[in-house]
């Protein structure tokens, strides 16, 4: 056994002692061998990523493409969020319903504690303390994360703002929220024998459980991103969104940029589009038309409260990308490319015969062989995908060419306009602008998207995901909708434009349409003419949709009638979305969904007219 240069008491204990109350109920819980107080330092992330190496989970890459980089291989069986064993255990189930799972929670407790009792048996326990957002920021919120997965110490090391500094600023009566993760895959058994570990660790019996009322995150059983690196789905949006519900501010999956014109007037947008359609892209923009720059700020999670001057500013809660890597390279993302060029962790990806990361999308040409995400000899014409669809790179923020100066700003950045878009190969036009924020808010509620390989189940199925938060809210979908409806009323004047976009409408063969990625940057050009009042809209049922001649298309190779085909309003497809959209509403408790969007929806078919 490698031991390690451990402490094994915290180092701060005497400021918080709260936290350390908690950490020993845990170790007495799982009876791990050791306690490791994770300090953030570059010495302990070579000590872990080297023990990673030595016992399998993590492969070196070759330092000379890709320094202090690492692939890891999940078990083939925990690549993505799993939503099907995601619970909110609020008391009422109500306050669950009716789009997420529920359980109760003091049955849920029980179960979860014989889950983890003796889990950590032969392993490690890492307690990791973090902030969302910077330490002692306004908006920030700490966090303290007790894992069995040293792949997720390391991820968090990359995702969070972790260790000592973290520990340090949780003084007494700080509110910290707690995260208990193990993969569940204990190394001693009953009898006391001590088995091999694997690469990847984990139990085919997942949950990954929230307590909104005490706001708690126990997860067990997997140790893929979205379920193990708990600061960020289950802690930044669904006990977050909580939060925000109950203190009056906002917790979406959204991510952040700064756009700034060739007449150098700056606007910052926020867009929540589902898991793995284009907000890592979005908020990494190339823009390919003169004269436009877009900043990163965030690509995940925007979490916005009204400042002094009542407008909505929202800081990037996380220190890091956890992107797709599949489709990302130099023609569609180069930004995103540039900013893995080292320190990163790559994970479910190719491993290439140089000893560097491949995926389909990274370059035109394949390696004539590489081995692909689970382990087995692949080439071009073994008619399987070389990495996953949901394959990773995770990096720290600060890598990005284009992260904002400011990204790190406690008070965040004023926002201009929000979008909201999916995966809808019809119906839904490019960009349309709401009229108003409650027909904004209907935009966001009747949102529907293909799913995609960031969770399991079926790929390419649509299904409503209201606001791109169907698995992320933590709380009542329909009272999520009545708390958009407040903050507009709450903002009024000074509440952004809200804006539809769709960059993934399919011809008859299949193919997207719209060239996208950089191209994207026309659609904002357009957005950012409306704020500044320079051009029109036409007024139609389901928002301002441009004239034609005012979308800058030059230099695109596009069909015109195409063109024409997806910025206009198909209106017998949006009929049968208005009575589709009927059907859904009915399905949420009338008592708690806002009459707002009723009205919208009423307005929607009034207009649109009969057949
Ligand atoms: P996120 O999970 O929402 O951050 O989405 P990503 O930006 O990582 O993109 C997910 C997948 O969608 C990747 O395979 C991208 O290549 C692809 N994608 C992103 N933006 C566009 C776009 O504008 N057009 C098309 N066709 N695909 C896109
Ligand atoms: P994504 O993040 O939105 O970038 O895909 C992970 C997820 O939502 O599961
Ligand atoms: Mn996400
Ligand atoms: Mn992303």
């Amino acid at each position: 056994m490698t031991m390690l240069a451990t402490r094994t008491t915290p180092p701060l204990n005497h400021r918080n002692p709260e936290i350390a109350d908690w950490v020993d109920d845990i170790a007495r819980l799982t009876t791990p061998d050791e306690v490791v107080w994770v300090d953030g330092s570059t010495a302990e992330w070579d000590r872990l990523t080297k023990e990673m190496v030595a016992q399998g989970t993590l492969i070196r890459l070759n330092p000379e493409w890709r320094p202090n980089s690492f692939l890891a291989r999940s078990d083939p069986a925990d690549v993505a969020r799993v939503e099907d064993r995601t619970f909110i255990c609020s008391v009422d189930p109500d306050d669950a319903g009716p789009t997420n799972n529920w359980r109760d929670p003091s049955i849920m407790r029980l179960e979860l504690s014989e889950l983890f009792s003796h889990s950590m048996r032969g392993r490690t326990m890492y307690v990791i303390p973090f902030s969302m957002g910077p330490i002692g920021g306004a908006l920030s919120q700490f966090g303290v994360q007790i894992t069995d997965s040293p792949y997720v110490v390391a991820s968090m090391a990359l995702m969070t703002r972790m260790g000592d500094a973290a520990l340090e600023a949780i003084t007494p009566g700080t509110p910290w929220v707690p995260a208990l993760h193990s993969v569940g895959a204990p190394l001693v058994d009953d009898d006391g024998v001590r088995h091999d570990d694997s690469a990847w660790p984990n139990n085919e019996n997942k949950y990954i459980c929230h307590f909104p009322e005490s706001r708690e995150i126990w997860s067990f059983g997997s140790g893929y991103g979205g379920n193990a690196l708990l600061g960020k789905k289950c802690f930044a949006l669904r006990i977050a969104s909580v939060m925000a519900r109950d203190e009056g501010w906002m917790a979406e999956h959204m991510l952040i940029v700064r756009v700034t014109s060739p007449e150098n007037r700056v606007f910052h947008l926020a867009a929540a589009f589902p898991s793995a359609c284009g907000k890592t892209n979005l908020a990494m923009l190339a823009p390919t038309i003169p004269g436009w720059k877009v900043e990163t700020i965030g690509d995940d999670i925007a979490w916005m409260r009204p400042g002094p001057d009542g407008r909505l500013r929202a800081i990037n809660p996380e220190r890091g990308f956890f992107g797709v890597a599949p489709g990302t390279g130099l023609s569609t993302n180069p930004v995103a490319t540039k900013t893995i060029w080292g320190n990163t962790i790559f994970t479910n990806v190719a491993l290439r015969d140089d000893g560097d990361v491949w995926w389909e999308g990274l370059t035109d040409t394949p390696p004539a062989h590489a081995t692909d995400w689970a382990g087995n000899d692949w080439t071009p014409a073994s008619g399987t995908r070389a990495a996953h669809p949901n394959g990773r790179f995770t990096v720290a923020a600060d890598q990005c060419p284009t992260i904002a100066d400011d990204w790190n700003s406690p008070d965040g950045v004023v926002i201009d306009a929000i979008l909201f878009g999916g995966r809808r190969p019809s119906t839904v036009p490019l960009v349309s602008q709401a009229r108003t924020w409650q027909q904004g808010v209907f935009m966001g509620a009747t949102m529907a998207s293909e799913t995609t390989a960031a969770a399991t189940g079926e790929v390419g199925v649509l299904r409503h995901d209201p606001f791109a938060m169907l698995p992320f809210t933590g709380y009542n979908m329909a009272d999520y909708f009545a708390h958009w409806i407040a903050m507009g009323e709450r903002l009024g004047e000074n509440a952004p434009a809200i804006f539809s976009v769709n960059w993934f409408r399919t011809d008859a063969d299949g193919r997207f349409i719209w060239p996208g990625f950089s191209e994207n940057a026309r659609v904002i050009e357009w957005i950012v003419g409306r704020l500044e009042g320079d051009l029109a809209a036409r007024a139609t049922p389901i928002g301002g949709l441009p004239l034609a001649h005012e979308l800058n298309l030059d230099g695109l190779s596009l069909d015109v009638d195409e063109i024409r085909g997806i910025i206009d309003l198909d209106k017998t497809a949006w009929r049968r979305e208005a009575a589709e959209i009927a059907d859904y509403f009915g399905t949420f408790d009338e008592t708690r969904f806002p009459i707002e969007l009723r009205r919208e929806l009423e307005r929607l078919t009034r207009e649109l007219g009969p057949e």
